[in-house]
């Protein structure tokens, strides 16, 4: 199967191009360097020049802070740049497969979302990702959205690594505990990914549409750093456990404000034959690799 990637650089995407090592499909990867994804020529020369079978997005404006202050840009990734995927997808009638996050929710809610549920983004980055959410779905019919939340892995800057360097350099830290999610581990979401691919490769019926993969323990921020800490001692990663401090959001303020609760969940996650992320293994799994 040819497979066009986009986001080649970034956790998913090195996370998809390690799970690709010991198949036989054939990766077509790029990064932004190669392929701007919101540059609708280059778009479809890379899709004239490749003819994928199936594309996975993993590109994204992940700076959810300085989106804040440069919506033009959040936008142009995360809006437009799908968008044009999925149009040439579509011309091509493949599969597109595209990510999405827990923030296009507001947090208010008191039990974990469902793809139906209403959003209501709280920020610039979540209104963008939406706004992509909506545009594929109108530009194409073969879609699978999957949002996820809360992304880790051993490549790039994520909770994890800031983490276990924070516990190397200093005895106490605080972290805040009002904020609820479901961490997700990056290798997990791309294995979904792979398996998605093959699925159609097979000619099994997809059933295209939004679904929520993310990890199967909801936990806080607080509740995370915790058990990164326990596991990095374990391991002997880091040498002592920093003492911990739960913090309330408003101790810790950022320009873009954050749901408190995006818990999510999804029944129909069996439809397309795989298990939500589970983080914990992904995480002793990264741990002495970062
Ligand atoms: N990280 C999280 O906690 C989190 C949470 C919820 C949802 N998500 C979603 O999960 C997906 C994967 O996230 P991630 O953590 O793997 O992201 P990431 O590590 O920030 O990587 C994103 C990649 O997107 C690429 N990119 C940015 N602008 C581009 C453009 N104009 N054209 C082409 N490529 C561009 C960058 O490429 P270069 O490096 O080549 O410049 C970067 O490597 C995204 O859709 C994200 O919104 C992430």
């Amino acid at each position: 199967m040819r497979i066009l990637l986009t986001g080649k650089n970034g956790q998913l995407g090195r996370c998809f191009q390690d799970v690709l090592k010991n198949t036989s499909h054939e990766l077509f990867a790029y990064g932004s360097a190669e392929l701007n994804i919101a540059d609708a020529s280059a778009v479809a020369a890379v899709f004239q020049q490749v003819k994928p079978d199936i594309v996975v997005n993993a590109a994204a404006y992940t700076a959810v802070d300085k989106a804040e202050t440069d919506s033009e840009n959040a936008y142009l990734v995360n809006a437009k740049g799908p968008e044009l995927l999925a149009r040439q997808a579509a011309n091509l009638a493949i599969p597109f497969i595209h990510v999405s996050t827990d923030y296009v929710f507001d947090g208010a809610a008191a039990e974990p979302y469902v793809p139906t549920d209403s959003t209501n983004p709280q920020g610039v980055y979540g209104a963008s990702k939406l706004a992509g959410e909506i545009n594929i779905a109108a530009a194409c019919e073969k879609y699978i959205i999957l949002r996820t939340a809360w992304v880790f892995s051993e490549y790039g800057n994520n909770f994890v690594k800031t983490m276990v360097r924070l516990a190397k350099e200093r005895d106490a830290l605080s972290v805040v505990a009002d904020q609820y999610g479901c961490p997700t581990y990056a290798g997990d979401l791309a294995q979904a990914i792979l398996e998605i691919c093959e699925q159609h490769e097979q000619n099994k019926p997809l059933v295209w549409g939004l679904y929520h993969y993310c990890g199967d323990m909801p936990t806080s921020w607080h509740g995370f750093a915790r058990a990164i800490f326990a596991k990095s001692y374990e391991l002997g990663v880091i040498s002592s456990c920093p003492q911990l401090t739960a913090i309330s959001s408003d101790q810790y303020p950022t320009p873009a404000k954050r749901p408190e609760y995006s818990v999510m969940k999804d029944e129909n996650l069996s439809l397309l034959g795989i298990t939500p992320s589970d983080w914990f293994a992904g995480l002793s799994s990264i741990l002495n690799r970062i």
